[in-house]
C-alpha cells in the first residue's frame, strides 16, 4: 500500500500549460557552469535542466549530485530539473533533492509499475515532482497504467546520452496521443535536438516542457534562440 503522496507545488505544478524554456546544462561550459547557467537564466530561459548518466542506462557518464548541488549555489532561486538517465534511481532521489532538485525524472524502461509509483511517492515526500521517462522506441503503452500518477511525461525526442544530436520526429505521433490522455495540470516535456527550427512541432504536439541544450548554449544569439523556442518572434 503505498501513503498518499503529499501535494508538491512548485514551478511545474504552478504552470498554466504556457511553453517553459527549459536549459540542458549537459551543452554549457563546465568550466564555467555557474555562469554559464545564470547567462541562460537571464537572457529568459525559465528553468534548468540537469542530465545524470551513468554509463549503464546509457554510453555516457555526465555529472552527479555535488555538480547539481553546485549549481544550485550558484542559481538558488532556479528550479532545477533532473533527468536521471540512470538503472537504479530509486537510489539517488535523496542525493538529488539534497542537492536542490526541484524535480527528478526517472525512465520506465528501468522500473516496473510498482517500483514507478513507489519513486513518484519518495519524490513527493522528499518536496520534488516527479516525471516519468519513455526512450524514442519505448511505444507510449509502456506508460499507460502510470501515465494519472506522475506530474510530468518526458518523451526523449533523441536517444539518450548525448546533447546535439538531430530531433526523430517519428516520436511526435506518440506525443500527441499522450497529449491527450493528460490533465491540465500534468506536464509534457520533450527533449532532444530540439531548436527555432522544429519547436513549433513540438507545441503543436502537445509539449509545454521544451528541453534544449547545444540550440541555446552554442547560439551566438542565445536570447533569440531562447524566445524562438517558447514560440515568440519565431
Ligand atoms: C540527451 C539529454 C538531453 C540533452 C539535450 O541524452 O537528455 O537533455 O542535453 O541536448 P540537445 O538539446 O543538444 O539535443
Ligand atoms: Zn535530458
Amino acid at each position: 500500500m503505498t501513503a498518499a503522496p503529499q501535494q508538491v507545488r512548485n514551478r511545474f505544478t504552478d504552470s498554466d500549460g504556457s511553453p517553459i524554456v527549459n536549459a540542458s546544462i549537459l551543452s554549457a561550459d563546465f568550466a564555467r557552469l555557474g555562469d554559464d547557467a545564470r547567462a541562460v537564466l537571464e537572457l529568459g530561459a525559465d528553468i534548468l535542466h540537469v542530465d545524470i548518466m551513468d554509463g549503464h542506462f546509457v554510453p555516457n557518464i555526465s555529472m552527479g549530485p555535488g555538480v547539481c548541488a553546485a549549481v544550485h549555489r550558484a542559481c538558488p532561486d532556479a528550479f532545477l530539473d533532473v533527468h536521471l538517465m540512470i538503472t537504479d534511481p530509486a537510489a539517488y532521489l535523496e542525493p538529488f533533492a539534497r542537492a536542490g532538485a526541484g524535480h527528478c525524472t526517472f525512465h520506465a524502461e528501468v522500473a516496473s509499475r510498482d517500483e514507478l509509483i513507489r519513486m513518484r511517492d519518495r519524490c513527493h515526500e522528499l518536496g520534488m515532482t516527479a516525471g516519468v521517462a519513455i526512450n524514442p522506441e519505448t511505444p507510449s503503452e509502456a506508460i499507460d497504467d502510470v501515465l494519472e500518477f506522475f506530474d510530468l511525461i518526458l518523451v526523449m525526442s533523441v536517444h539518450p546520452g548525448f546533447g546535439g544530436q538531430s530531433f526523430i520526429p517519428d516520436v511526435l505521433e506518440k506525443t500527441r496521443s499522450i497529449s491527450r490522455r493528460l490533465r491540465p495540470d500534468q506536464r509534457l516535456e520533450m527533449d532532444g535536438g530540439i531548436a527555432p527550427e522544429n519547436a513549433a512541432e513540438v507545441r503543436e504536439a502537445g509539449c509545454d516542457v521544451l528541453v534544449a541544450g547545444s540550440a541555446i548554449f552554442g547560439s551566438e544569439d542565445r536570447e533569440a534562440s531562447i524566445s524562438r523556442i517558447r514560440g515568440n518572434g519565431s
